[in-house]
């Protein structure tokens, strides 16, 4: 039985003030919610603010990013002991707005799954194609790259630690949710690679994320589907009853 994941993600947005002010509401809304874990990640301007807000709560956070080297010459980047000491337990590596708009490769994906589950963080790896590759049919072919790139060298343990996002990137923001069959095919394909990696075991437990435009309308099709064991939520996230509901999934 895998434990659902609800994760909201923030991307640039909230002050530390909004973060506080956001949890005050939000943890009364899912106080009676039992058997889901819930995670957010908050810029890293809040994370301190997020962790001290729901420390007596089973709310887990997240940084959204985070650099491969521990400390050093490295102007504007932010260490995997930083957002340990912030509160960290988990991290988003490799999201599609970084890779789009940063550049980010699956190499570097790679280089920050390794340094995240050295330093006992959990990486939340994102992978998902754009428009343009769905429409010519490459989607399965660029899951299959992604999750080559960004998985090399990993023991079987560390796929074991490991959380994925399958977020097509054409459903991110435009309101377009792929249907629940087209999540659960490409998640499908994901365990199935996963278990010819890592063999049944690792590949029955490892929790699957589905991201792009989640809803509190469209959260029940969505978990309803074999392979999807929660989702990974940013518009919906940033207000507490659009997140509460989608916690709230049954
Ligand atoms: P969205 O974003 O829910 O606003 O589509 C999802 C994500 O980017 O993680």
């Amino acid at each position: 039985m895998r434990t659902p994941i609800i994760a909201g993600n923030w991307k640039m947005n909230k002050t530390a003030s909004e973060a506080r002010a956001f949890f005050c509401e939000f943890i009364k809304l899912i106080k009676d919610v039992k058997d889901v874990e819930i995670i957010f990640a908050p810029p890293f301007t809040a994370l301190s603010a997020a962790t001290d807000a729901a420390k007596d709560t089973k709310i887990k956070i997240s940084a959204q990013d985070m650099f491969w080297e521990e400390k050093g010459a490295y102007t504007g980047e932010v260490s995997p002991v930083m957002i340990k000491d912030a509160g960290c337990s988990h991290c988003i590596i490799g999201h599609s707005e970084r890779r789009q708009y940063f550049g980010e490769t699956d190499e570097a994906v790679n280089k920050k799954i390794k340094t995240a589950l050295k330093f006992d963080i959990t990486p939340i790896v994102c992978i998902g194609e754009n428009l343009k590759e769905r429409e010519a049919n490459k989607t399965v072919k660029v899951i299959e790259t992604q999750l080559q790139g960004g998985l090399t060298g990993l023991s079987e343990i560390d796929m074991h630690r490991i959380i994925l996002a399958y977020e097509p990137v054409w459903a991110i923001g435009t309101g377009k949710t792929a249907t629940p069959a087209q999540a659960q095919e490409v998640h499908k394909f994901i365990r199935d690679y996963i278990r010819k990696k890592a063999g049944d075991k690792i590949a029955n437990g490892m929790r699957m994320l589905y991201g792009g435009s989640v809803t509190p309308e469209n959260i029940n099709g969505l978990m309803a589907e074999e392979d999807i064991d929660g989702a990974l939520v940013g518009g919906a996230s940033l207000k507490p009853d659009s997140f509460a509901g989608i916690v709230r999934f049954s």
